[in-house]
């Protein structure tokens, strides 16, 4: 082991109980060496109140560390290690424009829930708690836009268009019963009219990463690897999720891969790290390839440099904040995910 690998594991060892590290698929292989859990969205989540640990680390995006300071235990500290680390979908969804937008309908007469994909901040989150909605994540999303369709007349789901129509397709969901939102100019474009008709309105936000996996891809892989299996993350466009032999979240992505043929070619479209990752996993038993090879520039600003700079000063560390107004409702909101999923 190399001296940065060696010194975080010591850290690790010394901390003992007191530390979790829970990392996302994306991480890259150096990071994930070092995780106590590695998850998707809703895994990790799920994770955060069952820990004892007072110190959780966590490897991601920023939404992710605040996601799980919000579900944490009184007296549990959560940090990560690079916390300008953003996502630019998340980005695509300000809390006060999601809070105008709502407020507008309302007053045309909409009784509308909010569904924020996971990949959202805090703020937007407690926006969603705040107005009877909830959360969801790539693995949960066909079960929480049910819950949510049941919960009023429509449903207003953000950020992501293409998450979207992809889990409005897997409910039969017609296209006429959904509306894409115009939210230019504040808010002040919205079509009132449209929107009152539609059960589905969608914010028009998307993943800049997995937008560009298109169904023309899937056509050239297949073209290239005649037989190959093609799975892609549904924050990819329905066209090409249409395209695909399956769309699920970066665990189902896992999963699907453990479980296809020994010899089988398997094409997946989503973050490159994971690909990469299970292209060594099943060497000289499978053949795993990317769609495309794209980077999410945020997963990889979290290093094994950082990892161990933050470990070096866990105690007197800055953890993840979220002010307490801001936190209880998106609790509600988060809460309102892991209840529903439960039932399911
Ligand atoms: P998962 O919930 O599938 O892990 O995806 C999170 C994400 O950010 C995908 O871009
Ligand atoms: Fe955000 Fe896309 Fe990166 Fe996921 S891959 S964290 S959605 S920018």
């Amino acid at each position: 082991m190399n001296d940065i690998h060696s010194r975080i594991e010591a850290l690790r060892a010394a901390l003992g109980g007191r530390l979790a590290i829970l990392g996302h698929h994306y991480q890259s292989d150096e990071v994930v060496a070092h995780t106590d859990y590695r998850g998707d969205s809703l895994e990790l989540s799920r994770r955060v109140p069952e820990l004892s640990a007072g110190h959780i680390v966590f490897c991601g995006v920023f939404f992710m560390a605040e996601s799980a300071a919000v579900l944490a235990r009184e007296g549990q500290k959560v940090h990560t290690p690079a916390p300008e680390a953003g996502c630019t979908m998340s980005n695509m969804a300000p809390a006060p424009l999601l809070a105008a937008v709502l407020e507008s309908l309302g007053r045309a007469g909409r009784r509308v829930t909010p569904l924020t994909y996971v990949n959202s901040s805090a703020e937007v989150k407690a926006v969603c708690g705040r107005f009877g909605g909830s959360v969801c994540t790539s693995a949960n999303a066909k079960t929480m836009l049910a819950w949510a369709l049941g919960q009023g007349e429509a449903v207003l789901f953000l950020p992501d268009k293409n998450l979207a129509a992809n889990t409005a397709d897997t409910l039969g969901l017609s296209r006429d019963e959904r509306h894409v939102l115009d939210i230019r100019a504040l808010g002040s474009r919205l079509d009132l009219a449209a929107a009152s008709r539609a059960r589905l309105l969608v914010w028009p936000g998307c993943c800049s990463i997995h937008h560009r996996f298109r169904a023309r891809h899937v056509a050239e892989a297949r073209a290239a690897h005649p037989g190959c299996l093609v799975a892609v993350h549904p924050e990819c466009p329905d066209e090409t999720v249409r395209a695909a032999d399956a769309a699920g979240s970066t665990s189902f992505l896992i999963d699907f891969t453990a479980k296809a043929p020994a010899g089988s070619t398997l094409v997946i479209g989503t973050e490159e790290a994971l690909v990469h990752r299970l292209a060594k996993q099943y060497a000289g038993e499978k053949t795993v390839l990317p769609l495309k090879d794209v980077r999410c520039g945020n997963m990889a600003k979290t290093t094994p440099e950082r990892l161990a700079a933050l470990l070096e000063t866990l105690d007197r560390a800055e953890p993840v904040r979220v002010a307490p107004e801001i936190a209880e409702s998106a609790n509600l909101a988060l809460r309102r995910m892991l209840d529903a999923c439960a039932r399911a």
